[in-house]
């Protein structure tokens, strides 16, 4: 089956082809970054209007990458949700009206399924079970996966998530959006000068909170004003240091708690190089395994959209019984089957097995 996926869920367009007998064909991103950086964040108006812009033109050049034409699709996979309103609407009515056109089922993503099976696109994918550390600018969760769509939340931010954290404290630091990757490489120049906590990393559960580190950033930022380039850097460093320690300590407690020695990391705080650092040194210590998606399908794509959606139409065309998801076979159009909806706010507990 081949499947083209859309991603549109916050600032990057991505389009992607995924064939299930061939794996990954083609993909292609249109980042958002320089057009919101003006403004030190996404405006979600602007967003929604340049994924209208660019969702055809990357369709067309994932095609033409793999060789194949619309009429070779047999299904097609889209973000619906959680994300922006607005964004989500624009991939979610681009691919209806092609699946209707092409008189073929489509079926909605769930934003964070995409993200959590995103390592099974590399050469030799974790094996289920795994524990897997979701951490993305909105979510930082552990989840046992026993299985495509069998989710079990294992730990959760009780405020900022993970990535958040990071914006927010380039923010304290007075760098660009988006934070993280700025505050990771401002990092790399600095060294051990201040401490600061690291919250509930002895708790007895596998939640996160990361407010409490982004206050102790601002405690510190205003006492060493006007920030010289040198506290920067160092504050940049120990911010680091506290987030990967927190997230690797909870990371090797889960997979205690659960008895299981496969570890998945996914979402963009996945990219950052001193959390795998920390991460492969602990995992190989407890002779556990840890796989991440490469670099460039930590933070959002297409790929991992037109995966996830193929997992889910593919049980759906084995015939075996389908329960979750929006799945619609535009092929049986009965009246009001044009109607299609987003979920800006959708939890992953309610995804039950394709
Ligand atoms: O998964 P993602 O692309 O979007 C969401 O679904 O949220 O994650 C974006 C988040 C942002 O908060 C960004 O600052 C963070 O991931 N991020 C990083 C790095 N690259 C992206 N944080 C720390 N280090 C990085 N290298
Ligand atoms: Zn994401």
């Amino acid at each position: 089956m081949l499947i083209l996926g859309f991603e549109s869920s916050c600032d990057e367009t991505g389009v992607a082809l995924y064939d299930t007998e061939r794996g990954l064909l083609s993909h292609a991103l249109h980042s958002q970054v320089a057009m919101h950086a003006e403004f030190g964040g996404v405006v979600p108006e602007l967003a929604s209007r340049d994924h209208i812009r660019r969702a055809l033109p990357l369709t067309e050049l994932v095609l033409k990458q793999a060789n194949k034409t619309l009429k070779d699709i047999d299904g097609i996979a889209y973000t619906q949700g959680p994300g922006l309103a607005g964004a989500l609407l624009v991939g979610t009515s681009i691919a209806q009206s092609l699946a209707f056109s092409l008189g073929i089922p489509s079926v909605g993503v769930h934003h964070l399924e995409g993200h959590l099976l995103a390592p099974l696109l590399e050469e030799n994918p974790p094996q289920f079970p795994f524990v897997a550390l979701l951490v993305s600018g909105g979510h930082s969760q552990l989840m046992r996966v026993n299985g495509i769509g069998e989710y079990e939340l294992l730990g959760d931010t009780l405020d900022d998530a993970a990535g958040e954290a990071f914006d927010k404290t380039a923010k304290l630091l007075g760098l660009g959006y988006p934070g993280g990757p700025a505050l990771a490489k401002l990092a790399t120049q600095g060294k051990a000068q201040f401490k600061l906590p690291r919250p509930m990393l002895n708790s007895k559960d596998l939640n996160f909170s990361f407010s409490g580190l982004k206050t102790a950033v601002l405690t510190l930022v205003n006492k060493h004003q006007p920030l010289t380039d040198e506290v920067r850097k160092d504050i940049a460093w120990e911010f680091q240091e506290a987030a990967t320690e927190i997230l690797t300590t909870k990371c090797m407690a889960a997979l205690r708690e659960t008895g299981l020695d496969n570890l998945v990391v996914s979402g963009g705080v996945g990219a950052n190089t001193r959390l795998r650092e920390r991460l492969n040194a602990a995992t190989k210590k407890k002779l556990c395994k840890v796989s991440y998606p490469r670099l460039e399908f930590c933070t959002d794509n297409g790929a991992m959209i037109a995966f996830a959606g193929a997992m889910r139409l593919k049980t759906h065309a084995t015939g075996l019984e389908h329960s979750s998801a929006d799945l619609q076979t535009n092929s049986h159009t009965a009246s009001g089957a044009y109607a299609f909806s987003v979920k800006p706010r959708w939890d992953l507990a309610d995804l039950t097995k394709p």
